[in-house]
């Protein structure tokens, strides 16, 4: 694997790989990989000829209350990683400045009334800064394929819509969600959790599964929301949303539409922020 630190050896590795024709698929991470991204490489590797894996920090999208300074950094376990799976690319700028060079100069992107809902409701401006990197890595790496997961499901609807107006030509493709045995989707911020804060965390996948079960069997949206939310509240894991949406992530009122659905739910565990989704069709 080619590791590329800055923008000049970035566009050299692309030089050199743009001499064996076929797709290009980009996976943008922010590193501490685990099975979930792994498995983005896989899909990128399937559907492409050459793959770049990206890992860069992106400080746009954190708060300030957020957690960019512990942020988990394990780039020597990643590059292993990678390599293993036979990533052709690895793009790690080695600062700020080579994703962002002139400040004055990045084109923001904006991520308009949606990025303000759901998790941009919790985390102003994050999607803005989300969309913005992400932006710029399809600038600067111009990939005919990009790989994103589904467990960030408002993210890879933000990007989809992004990429339409920007990158027409672009095919985003979403990987499934990886979980560990118990339900819990993997994530990096699983991390900061204790074995049994793990346990406690999967129990957001088993309430979205009876979700599921609840609307299939016709129950109204407004009792699925309120069942759901006692049940997390009952073993005191306090939502911060829970909601039912259509594939786009528009809200839905009658349990009798038919189409594909979404339930997202997001809670804390001390300071740890937990999202989980299911889709379903009904
Ligand atoms: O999903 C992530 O890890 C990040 O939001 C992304 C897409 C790599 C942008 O920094």
């Amino acid at each position: 694997m080619i590791i590329a630190k800055t923008k000049y050896e970035l566009n050299e590795a692309l030089g050199q790989i743009s001499l064996s024709p076929g797709k290009l698929a980009l996976v943008p991470t922010m590193g501490n990989l685990h099975q979930g991204h792994l498995s983005l490489v896989k899909l990128a590797k399937l559907n492409s000829s050459k793959t770049i894996t990206t890992i860069f920090v992106n400080p746009l999208q954190f708060g300030k209350n957020d957690d960019f300074d512990n942020y988990p950094r394990t780039i020597e376990q990643d590059i292993k990683k990678l390599n293993d799976e036979n990533c052709d690319i690895l793009f790690l700028p080695k600062s700020r400045n080579e994703m962002f060079p002139d400040e004055t100069e990045i084109q923001l992107i904006k991520s308009g009334s949606l990025g303000k809902e759901l998790c941009g409701k919790l985390r102003p401006d994050h999607f803005d800064g989300v969309l913005t990197v992400v932006h710029r890595m399809f600038n600067i790496i111009k990939p005919d394929i990009a790989v994103f997961g589904a467990k960030d499901y408002q993210q890879q609807i933000l990007i989809r819509n992004m990429s339409k107006s920007y990158f027409p030509n672009l095919n985003i493709l979403t990987a499934p969600i990886v979980r560990s045995n118990n339900g819990l989707a993997l994530s990096s911020r699983n991390n900061y959790l204790s074995n049994e804060e793990l346990d406690l965390a999967s129990n957001l996948f088993k309430c979205l599964k009876k979700s599921v079960d609840l609307y299939q069997l016709g129950e109204s949206i407004e009792v699925i929301i309120k069942t759901a939310k006692e049940f997390l509240i009952s073993i005191n894991l306090v939502p911060d949303y829970y909601e039912i949406r259509d594939e786009l992530l528009s809200p839905i009122f009658n349990s009798d539409q038919v189409g594909k659905k979404v339930i997202l739910g997001s809670l804390k565990i001390g300071n740890t922020r937990i999202i989980d989704n299911i889709e379903f069709n009904s």
